[in-house]
């Protein structure tokens, strides 16, 4: 699922330069991104990483992103032959995407208050 996620978000017109410009090495990653899910969906501790400060220094990022970025989560995971487990990365992704945006506008702009995603 990652994987296949991955190769949509690079050949995304929108998404693809963002990542490209900011992933030095695709490999570790996906690496990074299986173990992440891993952790989420299956309860595995396999992900040591920090994702609210690397996004928060990513220039640009707009709820429109991060809209497009769940448009593409969801039309991956759906068509998943695990449908169970597409429904539940769905809902998490949903929450983190909301949760990186909100913490991405308030580590940019402390002082206004930060509007959350359209489908929240
Ligand atoms: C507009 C939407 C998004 C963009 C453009 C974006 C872009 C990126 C980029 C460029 C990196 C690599 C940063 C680095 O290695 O320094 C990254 C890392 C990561 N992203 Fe995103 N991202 C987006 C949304 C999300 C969402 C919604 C999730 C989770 C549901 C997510 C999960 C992660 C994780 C787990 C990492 C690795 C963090 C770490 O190294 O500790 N991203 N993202």
């Amino acid at each position: 699922m990652v994987h296949a996620f991955y190769a949509k978000v690079r050949g995304d017109e929108v998404l693809g330069p963002i990542f490209d410009a900011h992933v030095a090495d695709w490999d570790e990653h996906l690496a990074k991104l299986v173990d992440f899910w891993s952790a989420i969906l299956r309860r595995t501790a396999r992900f040591t990483g920090a994702p609210m400060p690397r996004h928060a220094v990513l220039p640009g990022l707009t709820a429109q992103l991060f809209e497009r970025w769940l448009r593409l989560f969801r039309d991956n995971a759906g068509a998943q032959s695990n449908q169970a487990m597409g429904a539940q990365a769905c809902l998490m992704a949903q929450r983190i995407a909301q949760s990186l945006w909100l913490g991405y506008q308030v580590s940019r702009e402390p002082d206004v208050l930060p509007t959350p995603l359209a489908h929240g």
